[in-house]
């Protein structure tokens, strides 16, 4: 399994761009709905929506890094799980974000063993009035050094 599995997860539950924003090049009828985009119009996709709809990924709140082992990876819709955007504007520094992410947590995990604080309000409660996904009152460490 790869090795950056609950990285993946954590990016699926907790997307930091939780909306993406994107301009119709051309009138589109979405499918199964009455609507039709024109072109030009605004569209705004709910990444945070997308990653927690159960018809994509099974139990949508539990965390589970088994999602991204390579079968379930080639079981799933390619945009089922897009924090990093997709299509021609999709980051560019997916995988020096992901080495950051690796190094930083080593860095840290390798001096000291770390546990949620009581202050810690779980199931973590996503902030609905900031644009960066961030969690009501915070989440609150104990970094104890080994
Ligand atoms: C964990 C870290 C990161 C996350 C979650 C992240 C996420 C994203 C997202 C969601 C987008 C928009 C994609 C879209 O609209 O489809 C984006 C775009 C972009 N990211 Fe990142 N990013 C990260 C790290 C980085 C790093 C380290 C760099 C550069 C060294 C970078 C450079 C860019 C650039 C230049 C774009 C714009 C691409 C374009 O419009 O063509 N990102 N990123």
């Amino acid at each position: 399994m790869d090795k950056c599995t609950s990285i993946n997860e954590t990016s699926r539950k907790y997307p930091p761009i939780s909306v993406r924003t994107r301009e119709c090049t051309k009138s589109y009828k979405v499918p199964g709905t009455n609507l039709t985009l024109k072109k030009a119009s605004a569209v705004f996709v709910p990444v945070l929506g997308i990653q927690s709809e159960p018809e994509y990924h099974a139990e949508p709140d539990k965390f589970d890094p088994k999602r991204f082992s390579p079968e379930n990876n080639a079981k799933r819709h390619s945009a089922a799980c897009i924090p990093f955007g997709d299509g021609s504007c999709a980051c560019i520094g997916l995988r020096f974000g992901i080495m950051q992410t690796k190094f930083g947590l080593t860095t840290l995990l390798k001096y000291f063993r770390v546990t949620t604080y009581q202050k810690t309000k779980v199931p973590l409660q996503v902030n609905p009035q900031n644009f960066i996904l961030s969690v009501r009152e915070g989440v609150w460490l104990e970094a104890e050094r080994i």
